[in-house]
C-alpha cells in the first residue's frame, strides 16, 4: 500500500475519490467547500436531498462525470464539531473504509485529517487514518482461498495547504504503517484456528520475526526447560494437551546497553476448553482467540522493529493449550509456581493466572523499567466493561494513566478498575497460598489480583483484553488490539512526550 503526504489543494490533485467531512447540521469542511465549488454544488445538493448529512458515519458516495478529476467523493458525517475525538474521528474513518471496499476504490484523496480533532495534532490525526483504513482492508484468506476478495486499495494521499505540515504528516504515515503491520499480524495469528496456530506455531511465529533484524534476539524454552524453572502453575495448564506448552522471549534491544527494558508479557492460551472445568459448547470456538494477548505482543514487537524504536523492549509470550484429558489437572490440585508459592487450582479454567504468572515471576531477570501484561483474562470484563475498552488495573497510577492515554491517542482505548488491597483476601485457600479464583464478584479484578501477588518487585500493569480482541457474529475475527495502544506507549517512553 502506498501512502503519502503532499502541499496542494484537493481541486488540483488527481484521484479515483476524494474523501471530506462534513459536521453536523450541514457543514462543510474545507475541502468539501472546495469540492462543492469544482462541482457544481453536488455535495450542498447531497445535503439538501438528505443523501449526505453530518450523523456521525452516515457515508455517501457521489460520482462525478467522466473527465472529472476526481470519479467520485465519499462524504462522510462527523457529528457535531465540538465533541470530535479521536473515537469518533475513528467511527468516520471505519464508515469511509467499508464504503472504499464496497465501491471497490482503489485510491484516494483522504481530506479527513484537516478536520478539527479533539486533542489530537496532524501527525496523530494521519496516524489514525493509516492505522484505521489501511487495517481495515485486511482479509483472512489462509484457510479459506476462495474468500480472497480482492481488496482493490493500493494508494492514500494525504495533502495540505501547509509546508509545515509534512513532516508531521510523514511520520504519521510512518508510524501508522508500522502499527498496521502489527495489527494485521495480530489479527492473522488470532484468526488462525487453534489446529494450526499452536504453541509450537506461535513459537515458530516469534522466530520468524527475527529474520533480517540484529535488533531482535528470540528465545523459546520447552517443558523440560520449564520444568526445570519450577514453572509448576504454566506447566499445569498444558497437562491435559498432547501440544507441549512454551514460553518464548523476544529481546528487541533498540535503546542503550544498560538501560531497563519495558516488558510485555502475553497470555497465549492457543485454545481454551476450560479443561477439566469444561466450558459450555456454545461459542466455544471462539477460544482460539484466547491467545490475543500474545498475538498482540508479537505485532507489537514487529512494530518496535519496523520503526527501529530507541528503546529496550522485552516481549514475553505464555504459550500452551487447556485441554481436558487423562493427565489434566483437576480442581483442587495444587501447583508449586516458579516463585514458590502455592496456588490450589479451583477452577481449571482461570488459567491465564496460571500461565502468566509464571511468565511474570521468570522476566525479573530482565530487570524490568515496566511490566504490562496483556490477556483475554475474564468474561467478567466483558460484563463490566462491554466491548469499547480493555480493562487495566496497575501498582502504580502514572503508569496506568500513561497507557490510558495512549489508548485515547490511537482509538484503542482502555478504563482502569480499582486494584485495592481490600479485594485479595477473596484469594484465600485453605490449601495453599493462594487459591486460582476469586469467587463470584469482581472477577476482572481478583484475577488481576491474583497477578499482583507475582508483581511485587517492578512497576507493573494489567490489560484485560477479553472484551476487545476479537469481533462475534458476522463480523467474527481478530481485532489488532490494543497494538495501537501498546506501540504508542512505547512511543512515548522512547521519545519522552
Ligand atoms: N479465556 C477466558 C476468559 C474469556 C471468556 C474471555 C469469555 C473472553 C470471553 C478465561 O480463561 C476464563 O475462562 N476465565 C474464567 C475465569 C473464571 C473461571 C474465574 C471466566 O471468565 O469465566
Ligand atoms: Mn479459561
Ligand atoms: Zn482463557
Amino acid at each position: 500500500m502506498e501512502t503519502i503526504a503532499k502541499t496542494t489543494s484537493v481541486d488540483k490533485e488527481i484521484a479515483d475519490c476524494v474523501v471530506v467531512g462534513i459536521f453536523k447540521p450541514k457543514r462543510l469542511s474545507a475541502s468539501a467547500k472546495k469540492l462543492d465549488k469544482l462541482y457544481r454544488n453536488s455535495i450542498s445538493n447531497a445535503c439538501q436531498r438528505g443523501t449526505a448529512g453530518g450523523n456521525l458515519g452516515q457515508v455517501t458516495t457521489l460520482h462525478n462525470s467522466g473527465r472529472s478529476k476526481h470519479n467520485c467523493i465519499i462524504v462522510v458525517g462527523c457529528g457535531e464539531e465540538n465533541k470530535f475525538s479521536i473515537s469518533k474521528y475513528q467511527t468516520a474513518l471505519n464508515a469511509v473504509a467499508n464504503e472504499i471496499k464496497r465501491n471497490k476504490i482503489s485510491n484516494i484523496i483522504n481530506c479527513l485529517a484537516e478536520l478539527p480533532v479533539k486533542d489530537a495534532d496532524i501527525l496523530t490525526k494521519v496516524q489514525v487514518a493509516v492505522t484505521t483504513i489501511e487495517s481495515s482492508m485486511y482479509a483472512y484468506s489462509e484457510t479459506k482461498p476462495k474468500a480472497k476478495t480482492r481488496i482493490h486499495f493500493r494508494k492514500q494521499k494525504f495533502i495540505t495547504s501547509n509546508r509545515k505540515e509534512i513532516s508531521d504528516m510523514r511520520d504519521g504515515i510512518e508510524i501508522g504503517k508500522a502499527i498496521v503491520s502489527g495489527i494485521n499480524l495480530a489479527k492473522e495469528l488470532g484468526n488462525l484456528p487453534g489446529n494450526i496456530c499452536t504453541p509450537t506455531y506461535l513459537a515458530e511465529q516469534a522466530l520468524a520475526l527475527k529474520k533480517g533484524n540484529r535488533k531482535l534476539k528470540v528465545n523459546v524454552l520447552d517443558e523440560a526447560q520449564m520444568k526445570k524453572l519450577n514453572m509448576g502453575a504454566l506447566l499445569s495448564v498444558s497437562n491435559g494437551s498432547v501440544e507441549p506448552a512454551k514460553l518464548v522471549t523476544m529481546e528487541f534491544n533498540g535503546g542503550n546497553e544498560n538501560e531497563r527494558p519495558v516488558v510485555l508479557v502475553g497470555k497465549g492460551i492457543t485454545f481454551d476448553t476450560g479443561g477439566i472445568s469444561l466450558k459450555p459448547g456454545a461459542t466455544m470456538d471462539e477460544m482460539k482467540f484466547d491467545m490475543c494477548g500474545a498475538a498482540s505482543v508479537l505485532g507489537t514487537i514487529k512494530a518496535c522493529c519496523e520503526l527501529d524504536l530507541p528503546l529496550n523492549v522485552v516481549g514475553v509470550i505464555a504459550c500452551a493449550e487447556n485441554m481436558p484429558g487423562g493427565r489434566a489437572t483437576k480442581p483442587g490440585d495444587v501447583v508449586t509456581t516458579m516463585s514458590g508459592q502455592t496456588v490450589e487450582i479451583l477452577n481449571t479454567d482461570a488459567e491465564g493466572r496460571l500461565v502468566l504468572c509464571d511468565a511474570l515471576t521468570y522476566i525479573d531477570k530482565f530487570e524490568p523499567e515496566t511490566v504490562i501484561d496483556i490477556a483475554t483474562l475474564t468474561g467478567a470484563c466483558v460484563v463490566a466493561l462491554g466491548q469499547i475498552p480493555s480493562g487495566v488495573m496497575s501498582n502504580d497510577d502514572d503508569l496506568a494513566k500513561s497507557l490510558i492515554r495512549a489508548g485515547e491517542q490511537t482509538g484503542d482505548r482502555t478504563w482502569q478498575l480499582p486494584l485495592w488491597d481490600e479485594y485479595q483476601s477473596q484469594l484465600d485457600s485453605n490449601f495453599a497460598d493462594i487459591a486460582n479464583i476469586g469467587g463470584r464478584w469482581g472477577g476482572t479484578i481478583t484475577a488481576a489480583c491474583f497477578l499482583s501477588r507475582f508483581t511485587k518487585n517492578y512497576t507493573w500493569a494489567h490489560l484485560d483484553i477479553a472484551g476487545v480482541a476479537w469481533h462475534q457474529g458476522k463480523e467474527k475475527g481478530a481485532t489488532g488490539r490494543p497494538v495501537p495502544l501498546l506501540t504508542e506507549y512505547l512511543l512515548h517512553q522512547a521519545y519522552e512526550f
